[in-house]
This record gives C-alpha cells, structure tokens and sequence, in this order.
C-alpha cells in the first residue's frame, strides 16, 4: 500500500456525549466490529466484574467515570479508525478539549430517552472551534424515547446545526422493530438479546415490499406515511455541509442491542474525512507530506502501574513513524531519537514498527517532553492551538510524612505535565500550592499521590484566588517586574513564570501599575 493510501484509509475520531448516554457500551460494540474484542463486554462491565482496559486507574472504577483519555485502533471495513476517548467528567474539561484538537471527526451520542444533555452542548462548542464534522447516534431505542422527529428538532434548535436522518426507527421500547436506511432503502429488523454479538441482522429491500407488512404488521404502513413527513421536514445528506460542520448525519439503534451501530461505522467509513492538516507557527502542514511532523496533546504517568512509566500522546500529522527515526523536537530545538513509540491496539500497548498521519503514537516521556511539543523532521515550527487554561482553584498541599518532600515535588511536576492539574511553586517559600480546573482534580492528586509516589498528602486554604502566565518581550522590564513584585510571582511545573493573586482586585491593580507586561489567562504550549 502507498503512503497516500495508508492515511487516507485512517478515521481519527472521539466520542461526545453527556455521561450515562452510552459512550461506554458503544466504544465496546465499536471494537467488537474491529475484531479487537473478541466478546464484547470487557470494556467496563460494571456487572461481570471485567474491567475495561482503558479503565485502569481505581478511583475511575470507583466513581464510574472515566478520567483517562485512552486510544484505540482497529480496522474497519477498507479503513483504520483510530478512536479516542474522553474524559467524562466535567471536571476535565482541559483534558477533553485538547484530545478534541487531535480529532478530524466526532461522534455524538444521544440517549433518546433524554434528548439533548448540558455536557453534549459543551463538547459542541469545543467541536465547533475547528468546525469538526459531527456524526449523531440516538441511543437506547429499546427504551422509551422521545419522539424522533422531536430529537431532530432539539438537536438542530440547541445544538445548531442541520441533521439529515440516515436511518429512521420503526417503534419504540419494547416494540421497538428495527430501522429503515433511508439511502439504501432497506428495512433492518431489530432481534433484542443479541448485544454480545455481531448479529445476523434480517433485512427486507424495499418500502413497498409485501414482505415488510409480514414481518412488522403495522408499523409497515405506518413507517411508510412517516417517512413521507421526514423526507419533507428534515434535511437530506450532503457531503460538503457535513465536512463543514453545518449538518450531521443521523442513525438510530441501541448500543447495548448492538442495532444500528455498523450503520454508524459504515458512516464513519464512507464520509468520515481523512486526516486532516493543521496550522503551525510557519505554514499549513498537510497530512498528504510525506514528511514526519506531530504533536502531543496529552502526558499521562503511571498509566499501566506494572510499566511505571510517563506517556505522552502525540497525533502524527504529516508523514509516518518508522522505529528508530530521528525527530526535531521543536521546543527544545534538539533532534532526538525515538526507538520505542507504543500504538494502542484496543487498549494494549504494543511496540510500533511504523505509524501514520492520523495515528496517535505514544512516546516514552522522561521529563524532556511536554504537552503542545511538536516534533517535525528539522523543519523549525510549532503547531498552534493547544492552550493551557489558567486554573481557578487553589490550594496549598502539605505532606503528612515531612521527609518525603522530595517525592511530593516529583509526583506534582510528573502529574502537573499531564495538564489536568497545574503546580505552583512561590518564588519567596517552599509552599507548594496546586491549582486546577475543577475539584475533583485535586481529590485525583491526593490519590495517585499516595498510590503512584507513595506520598501522603493534605490540603490546605490558601490565599490565592486566580493566576496568569507573565510574559514581557523587554526583559530589563520583566526583570524589574520580577524584583517589585516577587511575593506574588512562581514558577509554574514547566518553570514559567506566573502571577499568583489573593484577588481579582490584586490582579487588576498588577495589570494597571505593570502595562508593559502581559497577564495571560491560557498560554499555549
Ligand atoms: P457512558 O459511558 O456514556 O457513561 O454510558 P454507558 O455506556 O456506561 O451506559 C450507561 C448506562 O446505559 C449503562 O447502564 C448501560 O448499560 C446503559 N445503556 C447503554 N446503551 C444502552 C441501550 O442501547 N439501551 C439501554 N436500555 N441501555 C443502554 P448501567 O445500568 O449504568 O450499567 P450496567 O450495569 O448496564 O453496566
């Protein structure tokens, strides 16, 4: 196969949902087509006591929620989907938002029993950033939905965009019979109990086939003066709309029935774009140069407690991986060699041979790497567009056990460079105060402390109540700065400067007496 050909067969893409929609049980039917599960079901499993592979850490177990992002890769049909989670919880917002810019495609999936959830409406907004083509799944029909033609609607009044109906449902819950494609023009009938399976599904060509009225009495007529109305009311597909941003394709079943999914991928398949370029610094990069450039959008430590070790996410972007390359690492300005990337075979790690534009690889990070890095193949730029987000709660961490104080640094650098959490080190006192997004991240801290670093630690107030990155192009000027304002400077995990204020007010008297200097609320890597 040629290069062109290997990337224009790979579909990266995550799934945006609000939590409980079915995220989990579809990734799971998902891998089960990509022959990577061999019995779907090992994904969470909450009630076989399997866990997912993706889920690896306790407290995600424990609180059911999945604050990892993760990676998978199988094949399906002609193509290679790579496919990567997020977080679900809001908390994680930061993280989410920088696995989005890692995408070309998303999938959105509904629980049609709910309709449109405040969490879908916050991804949406994130997706439409970049304009990312959406593809729309309404779960759960085998429940008692909300009514088809309403879903539409609320999508496109909330969400605003167009939806064309791929598929439309043929009943409900237990009457639930199945869906009718409405580019095929094919009936798939709809068998409950068959969610472990790739099922044999019956389909019945046609809409005006004697057969159909046999199989679902009723609902054949009734279907037939319903489509009329859809075909009137809704919008048809349209491939450049889609592509876009401005329509997405819709497609009905159950996840956990595994019932419409494959219509779903074959979708995905068919009109999901291949990989896409990115801006940097210099130039637009496309994914069709051969050669290699990436960036990393996410580090994570300890993420499979035997290995012990730091990953770092990269998308490739143009070009292909090929073990033992040599790489620019843009930051640094330094070439490096990378002998030992990972691929995420559903899942399991496994050492890379080659990888390509599309791909997500991981690298093995032993403190030179950070999230935003770009790595080309000399060229000097950076790609644009992964922010870190000024954290907006505070507090000050103390150990219990003084004499693990070094520790205590380590595992807060080591989990400040995977971007959920930031650290803040004071210029004037050995305070170490960490700062997140959301609370729950600092309960994730005190946890993988103890559990990854052996460091017991607790909080305490502290009297910080927002932060920003400094920068000043004069560095006579920044260094004046530096010396008249010092009780509120640190150093951030990365050793950049920041201004750490008690109040807004603080901060706005800083900004007003200090105009040579720049505040900033996000800093790009
Ligand atoms: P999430 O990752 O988006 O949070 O959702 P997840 O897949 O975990 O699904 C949430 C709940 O909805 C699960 O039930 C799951 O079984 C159920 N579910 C998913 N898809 C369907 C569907 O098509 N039909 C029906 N009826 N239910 C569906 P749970 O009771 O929370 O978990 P479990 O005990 O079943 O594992």
């Amino acid at each position: 196969m040629s290069f062109q050909q290997e990337v224009n067969k790979r579909r990266t893409f995550a799934i945006i949902s609000h939590p409980d929609a079915g995220k989990t049980t579809i990734t799971e039917k998902v891998l089960l087509y990509g022959n990577a599960l061999q019995k779907a079901g090992t994904v969470k499993g909450k009630k076989s006591g399997q866990h997912a592979k993706s889920d690896w850490m306790d407290m995600e177990k424990e609180r059911g929620i999945s604050i990892t992002t993760s990676v998978m890769q199988f094949p399906y049909k002609e193509c290679l989907v790579n496919l990567l989670d997020t977080p679900g919880h809001e908390d994680f917002s930061e993280d989410t938002y920088r696995t989005l810019t890692a995408v070309d495609s998303c999938l959105m999936v509904i629980d049609a029993a709910k309709g449109v959830e405040a969490r879908t409406i916050k991804l949406m907004e994130v997706t439409r950033l970049r304009d990312t083509p959406i593809i729309t799944f309404m779960n759960k029909m085998d429940r008692d939905t909300r009514d088809a033609i309403d879903l539409l609607d609320e999508v496109e009044d909330i969400l605003n965009i167009k939806c064309a109906p791929i598929t439309w449902p043929i009943g409900m819950g237990k009457e639930f019979k199945g869906v009718y494609h409405l580019l095929r023009d094919e009936t798939f009938l709809y068998k409950s109990g068959q969610g472990h399976t790739i099922q044999e599904v019956r389909a019945i060509k046609g809409i005006d086939n004697p057969e159909l009225d046999k199989a679902i009495g009723i609902y054949a007529q009734e279907l037939r003066d319903m489509l009329e109305l859809v075909r009137g009311a809704s919008h048809e597909f349209n491939h450049d709309e889609f592509i876009a941003g401005e329509l997405t394709p819709v497609f009905f079943g159950t996840a956990m029935g595994n019932f419409g999914v494959d219509h779903m991928l074959d979708g995905l398949n068919a009109w999901a774009p291949k990989p896409q370029g990115r801006n940097t610094s210099e130039r637009q990069v496309e994914s069709s140069e051969e050669k290699f450039s990436g960036f990393v959008f996410k580090i994570q430590a300890n993420m499979d407690p035997k290995h012990r070790d730091r990953i770092a996410f990269c998308r490739i972007v143009s070009g292909k991986y090929e073990k033992g390359m040599k790489m620019f690492q843009s930051r640094i300005a330094k070439e490096v060699r990378i002998s030992d990337a990972l691929t995420f075979l559903a899942g399991d790690r496994e050492l890379l041979e080659e990888a390509y534009a599309g791909d997500i690889i991981g690298l093995h990070n032993h403190g030179s790497i950070q999230i935003g890095d770009t790595f080309t193949s000399g060229e000097n730029y950076r790609f644009a567009g992964i922010p870190n987000f000024a954290p907006e709660l505070f507090k000050r961490i103390r150990l219990r056990d003084p004499l693990k104080q070094k520790q205590l640094l380590k595992g807060l650098i080591q989990l400040s460079e995977e971007g959920a959490v930031q650290v803040f080190r004071p210029l004037q006192n050995n305070d170490l105060i960490v700062g997140a997004v959301g609370v729950l991240q600092f309960d994730v801290v005190v946890a993988r402390l103890k559990g990854e670093y052996n460091v017991d630690a607790l909080y305490e107030h502290v009297n910080v109540s927002t932060a920003r990155w400094v920068e000043c192009k004069d560095e006579r000027k920044l260094e004046e700065f530096r010396n008249k304002a010092e009780v509120n400077l640190a150093l951030d995990g990365g050793d950049n400067l920041t201004y750490i204020a008690p109040t807004m007010v603080n901060l706005n008297l800083a900004q007003e007496r200090y105009p040579d200097i720049q505040f900033l609320k996000t800093r790009e890597h």
